[in-house]
């Protein structure tokens, strides 16, 4: 069997096709527009095709070439919360104008299995901590209702067609592949953690805080971080759950503890020795207060083992990265 990766030379795509090709278990056939991933992200071993998922004549081309494709791991959306709120559209477009796209060319092919990149930004402001996945979805920034609407989307589909779906609903994505070969790259670059440490290596002059009067212990947002390692295992066990011909389920996949801004701060610190000048600024748009996974039911229902619930070690793999990557994969002017 084939699994078609979406998305595959983006930051957890690109670790996910690692893992499944160091698996060895079957063949990887990875589309990415490279609109924000890179080719050299990709494993050599998987079969790469440049190109648009809501290009359905080019979909239906990948789809004839590779007819033992059994389910589709769709990583292939926009998903920065600041951005969203300025360009709205552009989100519902990419994301979830594309989903349909998608889904009808799956349907003409018979491909009835999709694992979905979903977000904890589709809770909103959540009523109580930490969160559980039946929780009332009310995001608060047009990237968590694009991703909500895609989640509905592939409901309605798996009522009328039988298209079966996993929803994983990742919190706070942050490290790197640990021998350092695979990491983040984006462009521009708006996470907390590779700002940290491109401050610490000197490329940027100072770390914003966007915000010190939340309502949180030290007045900084807190988020729950998980290694895309951890994330790649997670989609490998769903594709394996959809195959074992299970329902459709969403899942939170997260470490279930939270760091506030200061404490990834301190800890980025610690970690690489600098001292990472920092000034407190007003609040970004769309940040809640605090986002925190409860994943006892990703560890039960698929068998999840996170490896990584050490923040410092998280900071590590990053650190590694970046130190060995200082203009990460380099292919942008
Ligand atoms: N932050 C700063 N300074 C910066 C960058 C970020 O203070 O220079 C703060 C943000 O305001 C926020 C925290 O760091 O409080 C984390 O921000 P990120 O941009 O790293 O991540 P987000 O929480 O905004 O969003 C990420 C993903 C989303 C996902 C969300 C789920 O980008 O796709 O986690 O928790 F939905």
């Amino acid at each position: 069997m084939s699994i078609l990766v979406l998305g595959g030379a983006g930051y957890i795509g690109s670790h996910t096709v690692d893992r499944l090709i160091s698996n060895g278990k079957e063949d990887v056939v990875v589309v990415d527009s490279l609109v924000t991933g890179h080719k050299a992200a990709v494993n050599p071993n998987a079969k790469f095709y440049q190109g648009d998922l809501a290009d359905q004549p080019f979909m239906r081309k990948v789809f004839k070439e590779n007819p033992d494709i059994d389910a589709v791991i769709h990583f292939a959306a926009f998903s920065l919360v600041a951005e969203s709120m300025k360009k709205p559209l552009k989100y519902f477009d990419n994301n979830t104008a594309g989903m349909v796209k998608l889904l009808e060319v799956m349907n003409e092919f018979d491909v009835k299995r999709i694992v979905f990149s979903s977000t904890a930004a589709t809770y909103g402001i959540p009523e109580k901590m930490p969160i559980y996945e039946d929780d009332p979805q009310k995001p608060i920034n047009p990237y968590g209702e694009s991703k909500l609407m895609m989640e509905k989307i592939m409901h309605w589909s798996d009522e009328a067609y039988g298209i079966k779906f996993v929803a994983l609903r990742y919190f706070n994505v942050a490290g790197a592949k640990p021998d350092g070969t695979i990491g983040e790259d984006h462009g521009p670059e708006t996470h907390l953690l590779p700002i940290v440490l491109q401050v610490a290596q000197g490329k940027r002059e100072k770390l914003m805080i966007f915000g010190d009067d939340y309502n949180t212990p030290d007045g900084t947002n807190v988020r729950d971080y998980v290694h895309p390692f951890d994330l790649a295992d997670a989609h490998i066990l769903a594709v394996e759950y959809l195959r074992e011909g299970k329902e459709s389920e969403a899942f939170n996949l997260g470490s279930s503890t939270g760091f506030s801004n200061l404490e990834i701060l301190k800890a980025a610190r610690e970690v690489t020795g600098k001292a990472i000048p920092t000034e407190i600024a007003g609040r970004r748009g769309g940040d809640p207060d605090t986002l925190i996974a409860a994943s006892d039911k990703a560890r039960k229902i698929l068998g999840w083992k996170p490896q990584f619930d050490d923040i410092h070690k998280i900071i590590e793999t990053a650190w590694k990265w970046h130190s060995t990557h200082p203009n990460g994969y380099n292919d942008r002017d």
